[in-house]
This record gives structure tokens, C-alpha cells and sequence, in this order.
């Protein structure tokens, strides 16, 4: 067993001795410290091994362990780095957002920010198995087709067309799960919402459609309806959308990528040159505004309400740019939470269409959906290739399983799959193995249905907390999935400074600033339901309130 003291102890003493005597030097037997330190060999072994990791001490296979060639000393003149400031020129935009998205809480702090899953919430032990058994077997760490294995292509080409969560056969009493509570907000809606929730985002321009998505289920997040379905779903589950998906992908449209930011980033160098202009929905992924810029790219926000992108705004942001590329994320989308709506769906697709243009379709949220069914992607009614398809699944699963699917049809697929060569060649096989033995293993079912509960456990205890401690800056819609709230503040506020001082007081929220590719229409906060657990959510609201 490891003991961290008696490691502690072990290291001490090595380091005591390799600071006196030369390189070379033979240091005590795992066998002589074990009795001296009263220290398993596995601890021994483990201080020995950061010794090593710091230069310090060298290993010889059954000879033991030595004082390590010292490196030779640091200049007595501090080096000049000067010149890099002319030769790299200004710094690229958006990087010191991405750091800050990407950095891990300070400890003690409570997280309401991040974009995965917080590690209780994680399928750890399977994917682990899942790993040590791909990691076993000599064929994985073999060169295998560049796009990535066949199986694992055919899986994520198959998920485009199947419907989540799985139908279920009619209970009688309707949904077979429960439905999800309110805690103690206003009793207006299984989510707790309050009654006027509408507002936020700019109300919905399609001539009164409903938010839903969920084939005449009753909404979740629309304050008054009646609570939440889970299960019970027909076959027919998306609100009208066609159940087959004539031009669905194929396994060969595919390309397995390390995550989908480096999708993304291939998927805009393959298909632009610099100068270009790329369409996003605003607010977005502030990571795909990053990428964009990088690639010499000019960023033109289209609005978005509750129901996704405005159709005829895009038709004319495609008309005044002679953009040939679309960013969106039909499904949850990350900053809000909307979800587009079933009757924008033909309509951006035709805007697109009659571009002659892309549309990446960045299916972050497939597996995350809390109410309701999610309806199929894009990319599975799109016979004429114009959706670029993305899907991770370090979202899904854990941000260590560095696995996502790029899939396009036609020549974008076979440039993109050429693109994927030159940046990365291909995934590590183990992690390919272990990814399809895991999405193909009941653990992945299991896993999905706990983590929409889970979701859904924390998603409440957040709205609770603010319907308790800060009801200004509940949302105006909850979404139906994702992992995020996106709160507005009081008008003037200066969202990046609320942010800073949250830090300060112990809880760290992201501003809405950097989701914006123009200026912002009004300050908000991304508060993240899946990055802390429940029993802390009010903690974390208390200290936000303390900043407002
Ligand atoms: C909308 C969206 N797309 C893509 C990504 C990239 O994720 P990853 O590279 O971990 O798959 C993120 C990460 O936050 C995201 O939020």
C-alpha cells in the first residue's frame, strides 16, 4: 500500500544523499529503505520514482539505484528572450479565455464553470477496465486505418440515426420515471421555474412555436406545464422530424479526431482560407470564436433566441458576407442551453442550402439531454452533404477519453479526412479500442441513463439555490439539457468583474463577454450545473450572492 509520510521520509533521505555525493554513486536497496522507513516496496518505489522524475536519481535494471549525472549549471547571466516579442508579433485573441476555460478551480473554491463532467459523475472504473484491456493487446498499439478503426466509425456514423433517450414501451401510468422536482422554488413546473421565465433571450420569432422538441410532450422548462417525461416516448420522438434519416453518415464519411476543438480547428483551416468569413450563432462555444480567429477567420454573430438561430437572419448574414460556412449547435448549445427548434430546422438548413454553403453542426450535448427526447442531428437528414458533422466524447464521458467524430460527405469528407492526416496522422489505437469496447458495453447505457438523472439532480439544486439566494438571476429558460445556466445580471453590470470577485469570495463562474463575437446585448453568467455536486450548490450561490 502507498503511505505518502513514509514516501515523504524516503524521498528526504535520497535527497540528502544524492546532494553530497558524485553521480554515480550506488544509493541504498529498495530492500534496505523499505525496513528503514517501515515503507511498503510500492511506496519506496513511488518516491524513487520522483526522484527520477526530478533528474536526481537513475534506475539500472538489477543493479539499482544511483545518484543521477548532474545537468550542467544554469548560465551565471539570466537568458535574453527579448527578440521573441518582435518575431511573435501581437497575441492571438481568445487565448486567454481558453486558459481561463480550461483552468482548474483553485482549492477550495467551489466550481460553477467548466465544460465536463465532474469527476463523481465520470464512468472511471469502466473506462479504466476498458483502457487496461485495449492497452493489453499488442494489435492496438499497431498503425491502423488513419481515419480511425472501422468499428468505431460505424459506431459514431449509426449514432446520427438513433434516437436518445432509447424509446420505451407506454407504461400505464405514463412516464416510467419519476418526475423530476422542484425542491422548494415555486411549484410552477417540474423544474421549479418560476412563472416568468420567458424573457433572456429574445423571444422566439417563429410566429409562436413552442420551445418544445419533444413531439407534443409537454415541456419541462415552460413554466406552468406539467411535469417533465422521461420515458414512454413512441417511436416517433422528435416533433414531426422524419424517423429515418435518408443521408445519414456512413462509417467512410467519418474520421475519429483527439476532441472535438481539434475537429474543429482542422474542419476550419480544411475548408477556408484566411481572410474568410464564418457565420456563428451569438452567444457561442467561445473556443470555436478562439479557433476561428486563429485561423485568420472574420467572426459574424447571427442572433439566436430560445429556439436557436433566427432563420432569416442567417439567410441574410449568408447574403451581405458571402459566407460559405455556418458554426452552430443545434442541441443544447453551449453557452444558453437552446435547443433549434423543429420548425427552423428545414428553413436553416435551406438558408444554408441556398448559400452553397457548410454548416458545422457541433453535437456536443448528444448524450446530455435532461427532458425529453433530443431530436436527431442535423447531419442525419442532410442528403447533399452541406452538415459537417461533430461529435466528442470527452462531454459524454470524461475529458480524458480524447475521442470525437468528424463526419462530412462528398469532397468536404475526403479534404477533412486529408486535413486530420497533416495535423495529427491518428488517435492513439488503445484509446480507440477502449473506446468502442466501452460505447458498446451495457456500462455506456447505464452510464448515459445515470448521468440524465444525475443532470437533472444538479441542474435543480442550482435553480433552487438561486430561486433562494439570487431569484434575479434565474433564467428566463431552462434548458432541456447541456450542462450550463445561462443567468442574466441586472443591466450595467460588468459581468467579467462579478466573475473576478466570485473568485475571490470561493466560487468560480465564467462571464458572458468572451461568448460574444460583437458586443455583448446585455452582461451574463454561464453557471455550470455538472462541475460540482448538489450539496454544494447552495454554498456556491450564498457566496456569489455576497458579490452582487
Ligand atoms: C460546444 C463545444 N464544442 C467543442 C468543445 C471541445 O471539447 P473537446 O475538445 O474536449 O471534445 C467544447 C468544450 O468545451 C464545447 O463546449
Amino acid at each position: 500500500m502507498f503511505n505518502s509520510n513514509a514516501a515523504d521520509r524516503v524521498v528526504q533521505e535520497l535527497r540528502g544523499l544524492t546532494g553530497a555525493a558524485p553521480a554515480g554513486t550506488r544509493l541504498p536497496s529498495v530492500r534496505e529503505l523499505t525496513v528503514r522507513h517501515q515503507a511498503s516496496p510500492v511506496t519506496v518505489a513511488a518516491a524513487i520514482r520522483q526522484l527520477v522524475a526530478e533528474g536526481l536519481v537513475e534506475t539500472r535494471s538489477g543493479r539499482g539505484t544511483f545518484v543521477a549525472t548532474r545537468a550542467a549549471p544554469a548560465p551565471s547571466s539570466p537568458p535574453d528572450m527579448s527578440w521573441q516579442t518582435v518575431a511573435l508579433g501581437p497575441r492571438r485573441y481568445g487565448e486567454e479565455e481558453m486558459q481561463a476555460l480550461l483552468a482548474l478551480p483553485p482549492a477550495g473554491a467551489i466550481p460553477l464553470t467548466g465544460g465536463y463532467l465532474d469527476a463523481d459523475l465520470q464512468p472511471a472504473a469502466a473506462l479504466g477496465a476498458a483502457l487496461a484491456r485495449a492497452a493489453r493487446q499488442p494489435a492496438a498499439w499497431q498503425r491502423g486505418p488513419v481515419a480511425g478503426r472501422e468499428d468505431l466509425r460505424a459506431w459514431f456514423a449509426r449514432e446520427t440515426t438513433r434516437p436518445y433517450p432509447p424509446p420505451t414501451p407506454p407504461t400505464a401510468s405514463g412516464s416510467g420515471l419519476p418526475a423530476s422536482s422542484g425542491g422548494d422554488l415555486p411549484a410552477t413546473a417540474s423544474t421549479g421555474l418560476p412563472a416568468a421565465h420567458n424573457g433572456g433571450l429574445p423571444a422566439s420569432h417563429d410566429g409562436g412555436l413552442p420551445a418544445s422538441h419533444d413531439g407534443g410532450l409537454p415541456a419541462s422548462h415552460d413554466g406552468g406545464l406539467p411535469a417533465s417525461h422521461d420515458g414512454g416516448l413512441p417511436a416517433s420522438h422528435d416533433g414531426g422530424l422524419p424517423a429515418s434519416h435518408d443521408g445519414g453518415l456512413r462509417a467512410e464519411d467519418i474520421v475519429i479526431c483527439s476532441g472535438g476543438q481539434a475537429a474543429l480547428s482542422s474542419t476550419l483551416r480544411a475548408l477556408t482560407e484566411p481572410g474568410d468569413t464564418l457565420l456563428v450563432e451569438s452567444p457561442t462555444y467561445l473556443g470555436a470564436l478562439a479557433t476561428a480567429h486563429a485561423a485568420g477567420l472574420r467572426v459574424v454573430p447571427v442572433p439566436a433566441d430560445r429556439d436557436g438561430v433566427l432563420p432569416d437572419q442567417l439567410a441574410a448574414a449568408f447574403a451581405r458576407t458571402g459566407a460559405r460556412l455556418f458554426y452552430c449547435q443545434p442541441l443544447h448549445a453551449n453557452p444558453t442551453g437552446a435547443t433549434l427548434a423543429p420548425a427552423r430546422r428545414p428553413p436553416v438548413l435551406a438558408a444554408v442550402r441556398d448559400a452553397g454553403a457548410f454548416l458545422i453542426e457541433d453535437d456536443y450535448a448528444r448524450d446530455l439531454t435532461i427532458d425529453g427526447a433530443a431530436p436527431p442531428p442535423l447531419a442525419s437528414t442532410d442528403p447533399d452533404g452541406h452538415v459537417i458533422y461533430l461529435r466528442s466524447l470527452t462531454k459524454s464521458a470524461a475529458p480524458g477519453l480524447r475521442v470525437a467524430a468528424l463526419g462530412a460527405r462528398g469532397p468536404a469528407g475526403a479534404r477533412l479526412r486529408a486535413a486530420r492526416l497533416l495535423d495529427d496522422f491518428y488517435v492513439a489505437g488503445p484509446l480507440q479500442q477502449a473506446t468502442i469496447e466501452f460505447v458498446t458495453s451495457p456500462a455506456w447505457s447505464r452510464h448515459r441513463r445515470r448521468l440524465r438523472t444525475e443532470l437533472r439532480t444538479r441542474r435543480e439544486a442550482l435553480l433552487t439555490a438561486l430561486n433562494r439566494h439570487l431569484p434575479d438571476l434565474l433564467p428566463p429558460t431552462v434548458p432541456s439539457g447541456g450542462l450550463h445556466l445561462w443567468t442574466p445580471l441586472p443591466p450595467g453590470t460588468d459581468d467579467v468583474a462579478v466573475a473576478a470577485a466570485a473568485a475571490t469570495a470561493g466560487v468560480v463562474v465564467f462571464p458572458g463577454r468572451p461568448w460574444h463575437a460583437a458586443e455583448p446585448p446585455a452582461p451574463f453568467l454561464r453557471l455550470t450545473y455538472a462541475a460540482a455536486p448538489p450539496s454544494a450548490m447552495a454554498e456556491a450561490v450564498r457566496r456569489l450572492a455576497t458579490v452582487l
